[in-house]
């Protein structure tokens, strides 16, 4: 499946975007293992958190799916889950993958995880490591997925300075810790999402975060407390950028996490000269929401912050593409851990951003983008739900029509994008066709 994507002008619009898939999957996991039922709502029916979602049924869970974004978890207890019996497919999810491996390694059974061509290429070694270190038994195909987990219930604590920033390692680690003896403490090079500490917190874990060091004492046991899921400000990004470029737009998003562990997308278009606010601010349960309001501005290059690049992790496709529409240059460093993502997410936006006629200059682990006007042409996604939906927004602004190849990852994140993009007076469909 492609997009084809024509010129037209994006307009005035207050639009939803689907719940967060960070906090989705982790409401079906600490769900799972609590004590009590948990109900969530704003749950993201993507393909990845629905994933997340068999897995843990076929653990002997029982999940009701009571509306679209509704579920009821009831929860098994820590040690309550049963063997699956068979491999684990999570399909696309790096995050169901590594967290699951941290739930897994405190278990009395056996567990295989494995995933689609995209998740089986990419680094494992990451929560092997400290996994064993605390006693599980891990095998993998050279640090790849499939991993076979043989667990252990009464796991060694252990205090850990992460190699990179990464909330799937470290959130690993912590859950891991769950079924540990002692105080398990994770450090981290840079501070990531914290999504799973403020859960943990809401179901009575007390987790400690001081400079950097994230602490929890083991065992622990979760009490269930009910989720409610922000919208995904990953996938407002690309909203928010269809309303920038779009000449004479102002568009406000509802609901949307502003989680300050989040936001470092916001931070980075505002340097390039973008009006993008907050109002309404509030909390949903643990986690801050917002409305965004957005206007059209011209963007300017800039250097990139590195400081921001865990705040952001997710969202350098769309600003690759914020720069190749800004005026001047704009410098991306420390952004390697991208060439692990979904796709190799430096190279797929230098190739795709040059295809459109933009100039593009990379190294290991970073881009400079000369900011232009983005022809018409075909760009692939490679596989990758971020690629595709970056390149759709590109494709509002220019001269040409634009095909983007081999779009069906976006149900990973975002089901209902295209009528989302099509709302705001975008001309974007779905045409027959795959990668080239
Ligand atoms: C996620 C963490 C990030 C992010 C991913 C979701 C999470 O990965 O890229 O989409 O939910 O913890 P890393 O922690 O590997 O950077």
């Amino acid at each position: 499946m492609n997009y084809l994507i024509q010129p037209a002008a994006v307009g005035d619009a207050a639009v939803s975007v689907p719940g967060d898939k960070s906090v989705s999957h982790r409401a079906i996991m600490l769900g799972s293992i609590a004590e009590g039922t948990t109900e969530v709502s704003g749950f993201l029916a993507g393909e990845d958190c629905l994933a997340t979602m068999g897995a843990f049924r076929r653990m002997g869970v029982t999940i009701e799916r009571t509306a679209e974004t509704e579920l009821v978890v009831h929860g098994a207890g820590l040690h309550g889950l049963q063997p699956p019996g068979d491999d684990l497919d999570l399909g696309n999810s790096g995050t169901a993958m590594r967290l699951m491996a941290g739930v897994l390694a405190g278990q009395d059974f056996a567990a295989t995880l494995t995933g689609d061509a995209s998740l089986t290429a990419r680094p494992m070694q990451r929560v092997i490591t400290p996994l064993r270190r605390m006693g599980a038994d891990i095998t993998s195909r050279d640090g790849k997925p499939p991993l076979r987990i043989r667990g252990n219930p009464r796991l060694d604590a252990i205090d850990y300075a992460l190699p990179m920033a990464s909330a799937q390692v470290k959130s690993a680690i912590l859950l891991a810790g769950l079924y540990a003896q002692g105080r398990t403490a994770v450090t981290e090079p840079a501070v990531t999402r914290d999504h799973t500490e403020r859960m943990l917190r809401a179901m009575g874990v007390p987790v400690v975060a001081r400079n950097g060091r994230i602490s929890l004492e083991g065992p622990a046991r979760l009490r269930a407390c009910p989720v409610q899921v922000p919208a995904d400000l990953s996938s407002a990004a690309f909203v928010i950028l269809a309303a920038l470029l779009a000449g004479d737009a102002d568009i406000l998003i509802r609901n949307v996490g502003v989680n300050p562990t989040r936001t470092g997308v916001i931070d980075i278009l505002r340097a390039m000269g973008g009006t993008v606010t907050r109002e309404n601010p509030r909390n949903l349960g643990e986690e801050p929401v917002a409305d965004i309001r957005v206007r059209s501005s011209a963007l300017r290059g800039i250097e990139v912050d590195p400081s921001l690049v865990s705040l952001a992790i997710d969202e350098f496709p769309v600003l690759f593409v914020a720069a190749g529409a800004a005026d001047g240059a704009t410098r991306f460093t420390g952004i390697g851990e991208l060439r692990v993502k979904e796709s190799d997410r430096i190279a797929a936006m230098a190739t795709g951003l040059r295809a459109l006629g933009i100039r593009v200059e990379e190294s290991d682990d970073g881009a400079i983008v000369h900011g232009g006007r983005f022809a018409g042409g075909e760009v692939q996604s490679c596989g990758d739900h971020r690629i595709a939906m970056s390149f759709a927004v590109a494709g509002t602004v220019a001269e040409g029509p634009v095909t983007v190849h081999d779009v069906a990852a976006v149900e990973t994140s975002f089901p209902g994008f295209e009528a989302c993009l099509a709302s705001l007076g975008a001309d974007v469909c779905r045409v027959q066709g795959g990668a080239q």
